[in-house]
Order: C-alpha cells, then sequence, then structure tokens
C-alpha cells in the first residue's frame, strides 16, 4: 500500500466517526427552542386525548397544571395556550374563561414558564370561523373581528400572558392589537404574529382539540382570510406589513410544506422566526413511526433540523416534552 498515493476520501473523512461529526456540526436543536402547545376546555370532567397527537390532551382546568408540572420535569418552559370556552357568540365574546387559566397558570408556575396565549375567535364563535360574519354569514367582517381580538389580546395579558399570538389572519390585526395593549400599559407583552399562515389541510387533529372546524353555511373553509399556497408573495406582503405594525416575533406555518418560505423570509426579514410545525404534519410522523416504518426519535430529529437550517428561531411542536428524549437519542 503506498502512502503516497492521493486518496478520494475527502468529504467522507469528516463523517467518519460521531465525534468529527459532532465537532463539525452547524446546526443545533435546542429544547428551550421549543414551544409546547396546550389545549383546556371549559367544563371537560376529565382529559381528552386527541386523535393522532401522541401524548397531547384537551385538558381539564385541574389536569391543565398537572401538564405542565410534567412538562417542566421533562425540561419544557415554553408554552402556547388555546382556550376553548364552553359558550360561542358572534360578538363581545367573553375571554373570561381562557384569561383565568393563563392567570392559575401565572399564579403557580410565574417565571419558571414563558406562556404565550393564542388569539383567535374561531374556539368562541357558533360557526367556528376565525371572525365575526356578517349579516348575511357569507363573508368575514375585517374590522369587526379586529375588535374581539383586540379586547381578547388585552384580556389575556392581563391575565399574566407574557406573548400575545393572533392566528386569525384579519388584516391589520398587529397593529390592532399592538395599540392596544399600548394603551392597556401592558407594552412589555410580546407579539407573535402567525404572519404566513397558510390555508392548509394540515390543520384536522388540531381543530378537534380546539372544536373549531367551520360550521357548515355560507362559508365552508378559511380560504378567504387564510394565505393561498400557490401564493408565495402573499407570505412576502403579510410577514412584511406585520414587522410594520408592530409584530415582535413572525411565524410561517404550516413547516415542511413551507419551508422555501422559512428560508427565504428568515434571511431578508430580520426578525426572530418561529415555524409551526402543525397537528397534521406532527401526526404524520407518530403514524409513520408507529407503523415501525421510522425510528421515532431520529425521524422527529431530523425534522426539527429542518427547520433550525431553514432559519427559525423557536419550533412549535407538539412533540416538545418528548424532545429531551429524542435530542439526547
Ligand atoms: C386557528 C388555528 C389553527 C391552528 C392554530 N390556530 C387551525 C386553523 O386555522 O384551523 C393550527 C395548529 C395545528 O394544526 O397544529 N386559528
Ligand atoms: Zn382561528
Amino acid at each position: 500500500m503506498s502512502t503516497s498515493r492521493r486518496s478520494s476520501l475527502n468529504l467522507r473523512r469528516l463523517r467518519q466517526d460521531e465525534h468529527v461529526r459532532a465537532l463539525t456540526r452547524e446546526v443545533h436543536v435546542r429544547l428551550e427552542q421549543l414551544i409546547q402547545p396546550l389545549f383546556v376546555a371549559e367544563g371537560a370532567a376529565s382529559p381528552v386525548p386527541v386523535p393522532g397527537l401522541t401524548g397531547v390532551h384537551q385538558d381539564t382546568s385541574d389536569s391543565l397544571a398537572r401538564q405542565v408540572e410534567s412538562d417542566l420535569q421533562a425540561g419544557v418552559r415554553k408554552f402556547i395556550l388555546f382556550g376553548v370556552p364552553a359558550a360561542r357568540r358572534e360578538r363581545q365574546i367573553d375571554w373570561s374563561f381562557t384569561a383565568g387559566q393563563l392567570q392559575a397558570l401565572k399564579r403557580r408556575f410565574g417565571r419558571d414558564v414563558w406562556l404565550a396565549a393564542d388569539v383567535c375567535l374561531c374556539s368562541s364563535t357558533p360557526h367556528g370561523h376565525c371572525g365575526v360574519l356578517n349579516a348575511e354569514g357569507d363573508h368575514v367582517d375585517n374590522d369587526a373581528s379586529l375588535e374581539e381580538l383586540s379586547q381578547a389580546a388585552v384580556a389575556y395579558a392581563q391575565a399574566g400572558a407574557d406573548c400575545v399570538a393572533p392566528s386569525d389572519m384579519m388584516d391589520g390585526r398587529i397593529g390592532a392589537i399592538r395599540a392596544a395593549l399600548d394603551t392597556a400599559g401592558l407594552a412589555r407583552v410580546v407579539l407573535m404574529s402567525y404572519a404566513a399562515k397558510f390555508h392548509s389541510t394540515l390543520y384536522g387533529p388540531f381543530r378537534v382539540a380546539a372544536d373549531s372546524t367551520p360550521r357548515a353555511g355560507a362559508l365552508r373553509d378559511r380560504a378567504t382570510y387564510q394565505l393561498d399556497p400557490a401564493r408565495p408573495s402573499d407570505a412576502w406582503l403579510c410577514a412584511e406589513r406585520d414587522a410594520a405594525e408592530g409584530a415582535d416575533i413572525l411565524m410561517v406555518k404550516p413547516g415542511l410544506p413551507y419551508l422555501d418560505l422559512l428560508r427565504e423570509l428568515s434571511r431578508s426579514i430580520r426578525k426572530p422566526w418561529a415555524v409551526y410545525h402543525v397537528s397534521g404534519e406532527f401526526a404524520a410522523l407518530e403514524a409513520l413511526a408507529a407503523q415501525g416504518l421510522a425510528p421515532r426519535a431520529a425521524l422527529h430529529r431530523e425534522i426539527l433540523t429542518a427547520f433550525r437550517r431553514a432559519g427559525a428561531n423557536m419550533i412549535i411542536t407538539y412533540g416538545a416534552r418528548f424532545a429531551g428524549e429524542w435530542l439526547a437519542a
């Protein structure tokens, strides 16, 4: 064997063992970058498992606190709460159920947790749309919706939410909510915009958990307010507008199908970027792993890595509470 012979082994040299692979890694996923969604339903007698989402429940007020306790044990400290009130109405919605849950969590866990509150109307309206409908029931009234959304944001912020995150997709909601928060003396509350939220088929398990499926009527789906998957320019317009209106954090949602946009937007708009690995995406991975067709921990690690590689600072994922194991495995 000649020592002087030049080997064609070059790029593989840095893949040859786990040590050199670790030393040369460019992208890291850390537990502290993950946000765990929580669901709490008013009047529920016991926690109900959410179909497709391993380890995720629609909690009762009592089980919610226990869930957060166990998540803290697992190293998860950031949450986004979705409240499902018992009563539903079109206008002058009563936000006190979800506000009360936020307040109880903050009283109990204080600064040990960072608590975001999803702000939307779809779990509170009789028809399940994310805004207020006009009299004919065939159109979401943008400005009437802004009033309700602003009131929700202020109620949640007053209850102690560290962050409010409007997911409704009305025009002008970021400016309206920021102004309402500032007027109420809540300038410190972080505003995270679901800026590039697409009209996706991947929200199924979530809508069961949040009881937010649009009811049959003149307006069947959310296509008139969520972004069209075939119009990426809209994501740019929304992100630029929301940044200008005062959003602190911008989001792309869903995750994997919109990774192209996450990459480009996060490089161009110098704001912190979140990605929402949505319920249908998560359920698809779990189904694959459950059939023994992919190794569960490595599968989730690969997808989380893709989000970080594409430029996400933070990831909202149903798997946050398992990620300690997955990332260590
Ligand atoms: C509703 C809302 C949705 C999600 C978060 N807030 C779904 C929808 O628009 O119907 C999706 C989350 C998920 O699927 O995990 N405003
Ligand atoms: Zn909604």
